[in-house]
């Protein structure tokens, strides 16, 4: 599957030979559409991937450059709650390392666990709780993309996580100075849930308590998968949403929707510093 989209890919995006891969979730695809040189590819035209359905996930690939760098970058995911094998759900991730990115950057919509975090917040992942109930390296291990048990101590890089912080402070993300801009908050554990139901207050406090700081229901599938193909990660929450029962209202996809839209320009500022001066790979 992998070979066949990689193989098809190639053909359309001629000389770009893509390094960094992006991942980009609910209402933050429009990242995609600022790549210099841009070709872009509709899923539908992609071998075996999967079309979003979910308003806010657009179902295309760009491929450019951002400064000196060339990116591919998805614009929308299918979520486990649509009903697809985790194979498929991996595939897109797995393509854009097998097109020759050897740093996948993830980013979602998330729920906000950690009470130090407020509606509009960018956090980096540290790492992640997987609650979906499946895994996308269950059945029989191909160890041409990796090994059948790979490690998972550190599958959000911190080499990565530092570099990044740095990049906030650049694209002036931090207190400080005349802008209103928040303090990068601190790096959180995300938990990812099958959903597509919003979880329950009692559900959101189970989380707390496993220590998790993020809720969503999307990236540690993919993450998982990059790290099995050697990849390195970089995981990037914007909290839409205080969590079930934190929050003082019901939670709605529209609040979702629009707090992604608010935190799109800092995320923008951000993942080209972060792009634009990544270091060489590990
Ligand atoms: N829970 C799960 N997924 C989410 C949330 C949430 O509160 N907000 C955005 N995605």
């Amino acid at each position: 599957m992998v070979r066949e989209a990689v193989e098809s890919l190639r053909l359309k995006l001629g000389a770009r030979r893509p390094t960094i891969g992006l991942v980009l979730g609910s209402g933050l695809g429009a990242y995609a559409e600022t790549v210099r040189d841009p070709v872009s590819v509709p899923y539908a035209e992609i071998p075996h991937f999967l079309v979003p359905a979910v308003a806010g996930h657009a179902g295309m690939l760009w491929c450019g450059t951002i400064g000196e760098q060339t990116v591919v970058a998805l614009q929308g995911r299918c979520h486990p709650y649509e009903g697809y094998s985790m194979a498929d759900l991996v595939h897109p991730v797995r393509t854009l390392i097998g097109l020759g990115c050897r740093t996948i950057i993830l980013t979602n919509a998330a729920g906000g666990i950690n009470p130090a975090y407020q509606a509009g917040d960018l956090v980096l992942m540290s790492d992640h709780l997987n609650l979906l109930g499946q895994h996308p390296l269950k059945g029989q291990n191909d160890d041409a993309l990796g090994p059948r048990f790979p490690d998972m101590t550190e599958v959000y890089s911190a080499r990565l996580r530092n570099h990044a912080r740095v990049c906030a402070e650049i694209a002036g993300l931090k207190r400080g100075g005349t802008d209103t801009i928040r303090q990068l908050p601190k790096d959180g554990v995300y938990a990812a849930m099958a959903g597509p139901s919003y979880e329950t207050p009692a559900e959101i406090r189970m989380l707390q308590a496993m220590g998790a700081d993020l809720v969503g229901m999307s990236t540690v599938h993919e993450a998982i998968a990059a790290r099995h193909m050697g990849a390195e990660v970089i995981g990037i929450s914007c909290v839409t949403n205080l969590a079930a029962g934190i929050s003082p209202t019901p939670l709605s996809h529209d609040e979702v929707k629009a707090a992604a839209d608010e935190a799109r320009p800092r995320l923008v500022a951000w993942l080209n510093e972060i792009i634009g001066r990544l270091p060489q790979a590990a």
